[in-house]
């Protein structure tokens, strides 16, 4: 299995990157095939609205940090993507990746009833930490994404929402999203 985790949080061992480890640790230790990125440390544009990709290629054509990581996507069965809230939407390293994944729809996605590039069966985890306990805040980020998401392609979508984590959080103490993080690990595993 080959999965391909990526962080979108500035903080190297906040709650993004803890939930991530636990989930790798969960899923495939050790995997030789497991690729785990950064985004803060990568330099990258967002989305050129080039139209490359509805017209001459079916890959992004902007040459970056994110070059490899659009490519890892494409070939990875598991994908997680680990994007905390900042002033009410996803941070914005998460979110310069998403627009480029623009390029992960067809031409005629508009119309098409499966608009997305990527080939069936790939499943992806959406970690999405904030510091507000309210489950129902927030809630519109993770459900707007997962929807772009399905359009996409990804055949399973697993959310992963850890609610009331701070800066001074250690959610890897947090019992009901170890939890969650297990049987999220365990049902990847079944399917
Ligand atoms: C600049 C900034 C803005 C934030 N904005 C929000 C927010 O709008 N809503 C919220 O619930 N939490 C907000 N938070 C809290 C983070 O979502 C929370 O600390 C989260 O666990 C951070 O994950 P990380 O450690 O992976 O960066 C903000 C944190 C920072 C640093």
């Amino acid at each position: 299995m080959k999965i391909a985790a990526i962080i979108g949080s500035p903080r190297s061992k906040g709650n993004s990157a803890t939930i991530v480890k636990l989930l790798l640790d969960a899923l495939k230790p050790g995997s030789p095939q497991t690729t785990v990125v950064e985004l803060n440390k990568l330099t990258y544009r967002g989305c050129q609205a080039c139209m490359a990709c509805k017209t001459t290629s079916e890959t992004c054509v902007v040459k970056d940090d994110l070059t490899d990581i659009l490519e890892q996507i494409r070939v990875s069965d598991v994908v997680i993507i680990a994007a905390p809230v900042y002033i009410g939407d996803i941070t914005a390293q998460a979110k310069g990746l998403i627009d480029r994944l623009y390029s992960l729809y067809k031409p005629d996605f508009r119309t098409n009833p499966n608009p997305g590039r990527l080939s069936p069966g790939k499943k992806l985890v959406f970690v999405v930490p904030q510091g507000n306990p309210d489950e129902k805040m927030f809630s519109d980020v993770v459900s707007r994404y997962t929807g772009m998401f399905k359009r996409q392609g990804f055949s399973a979508i697993y959310p992963i929402r850890a609610l009331g984590v701070g800066p001074q959080s250690d959610v890897g103490k947090d019992a009901g999203i170890t939890a969650l993080i297990s049987s999220t690990a365990t049902d990847i595993l079944a399917s």
